[in-house]
């Protein structure tokens, strides 16, 4: 694979089929060598910006990494993928992943789609029996206030269908289907559903043409956002208006991805695996066995909260940073110095807090043991 096709892929949105096959067919990213600090310094000037560029998109890009979380989604969502393949006139079980932000939702469902895809690809082949180009998955992202019709359009943008600007809402949503059922697509991703304009009336429009979707469509429907639960899209119908809502309740599988936690044995050893294969990851020169786990550990956790996306960034900019200044390995005087959002930095005080008095740790009994 040659790095100018890997390049393109900073610029995808994911929102056409075009861009989503690019993602689907991109081989893993080699990982720079690690150089020692004698080869660094001999590298002549050329190759140095070469070797500098290569970190950084490496070090941007970090990842999936399997963590337990992505892991035990993965198995669910096969689980539930394969069991849909009956007969067209059954209605099909939904999926709703429902968790806080940067907890890697999106990063777990699209590397879930990249497999459902090639598997698919792979068992059927690229064209439909009519000659069509099949299309296993298709992926909306949502954006601010999106109402029904943009739902239907954005469905339509990502097939590149032309009748998307001028018809009525039903009209697209027909036309979706027909897009979907050509183009025989068994997974429908609709990531940040919360974005959905949801009517003050307990959202029964919305959960109706979801409902809509799910029953005419036949698709697995991942539904994907934060506090879903709490715009009312599974609640057991309590008055007789709410039945609608009842019905999708019971026809939806809802799916977590929880933070990591420190509170258990079993978390702690979690942790510590997660920065054990980080480590593996990081290209630096001065870099060692342990330099995340063993040294960073409680510092690492107080930062980020558990949260991956925070955990993810810090180290990115780190390493950045690293990189840049020369210090060439990840330290806490260094991680100190760099920002990241502004959940996990007001999260923090509390935490370290704790960890320094003793009160919490995030190393497991035997790496504390054998220090
Ligand atoms: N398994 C993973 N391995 C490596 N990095 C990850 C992993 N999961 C998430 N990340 C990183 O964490 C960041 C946040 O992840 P992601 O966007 O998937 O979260 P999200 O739950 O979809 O958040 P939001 O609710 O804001 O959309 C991303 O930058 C991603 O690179
Ligand atoms: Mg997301």
């Amino acid at each position: 694979m040659t790095t100018g096709a890997l390049a393109g892929l900073g610029s995808l949105a994911l929102s056409r089929k075009e861009d989503f096959k690019m993602f689907v067919d991109a081989p893993r990213r080699t990982q720079p060598a690690r150089l020692a600090r004698q080869a660094l310094q001999a590298l002549d000037e050329v190759s140095r910006t070469a070797y500098e560029r290569d970190r950084r998109t490496w070090h941007a890009n970090l990842g999936p990494i399997k963590t337990p979380q992505l892991v035990s989604l993965h198995e669910d969502l096969w689980d539930i993928v394969d069991s849909n393949q009956q007969d067209g006139d059954k209605a099909k079980g939904a999926v709703a992943i429902d968790a806080f932000p940067g907890l890697g939702k999106t990063t777990a469902v699209l590397a879930f789609a990249r497999e459902f895809h090639r598997r698919e690809i792979a068992e059927h082949g690229a064209f439909t029996a009519q000659g069509h180009e099949r299309w296993p998955v298709c992926r909306v992202g949502l954006t601010g206030n999106t109402g029904m019709k943009d739902l239907n359009r954005a469905m339509l943008e990502f097939f590149g269908h032309p009748g998307r600007q001028t018809s009525t809402a039903a009209q697209l949503g027909l036309q979706a289907l027909d897009c979907m059922l050509l183009c025989e697509v068994r997974l429908l991703i609709l990531d940040d559903l919360h974005f959905l304009k949801w009517r003050k009336t307990s959202g029964i429009e919305v959960s109706n043409h979801l409902k809509w979707i799910a029953n005419e469509f036949p698709v697995t429907l991942l539904k994907v956002g934060v506090g879903l639960t709490d715009k009312g899209l599974f609640s057991e119908g309590e008055s007789a208006g709410d039945t609608a809502l009842a019905q999708t309740g019971r026809r939806t599988t809802r799916l977590d991805m929880p933070p990591f936690a420190i509170d258990t044995e079993q978390g702690r050893r979690r942790w510590r695996q997660l920065l054990l294969a980080l480590e593996q990851r990081i290209v630096l020169a001065d870099a060692h066995p342990g330099m995340l786990a063993d040294e960073l550990s409680d510092y690492l956790f107080a930062r980020s909260t558990g949260h991956i996306g925070s955990l993810m960034t810090l180290i990115n900019r780190g390493c950045q940073r690293a990189v840049r200044s020369g210090a060439e390995r990840l330290t806490l005087n260094l991680l100190d110095q760099v920002r990241i959002d502004a959940a996990a930095e007001q999260a923090r005080a509390e935490l370290e807090h704790a960890l320094q008095a003793g009160k919490a740790t995030s190393r497991p009994a035997r790496v504390r043991a054998s220090r």
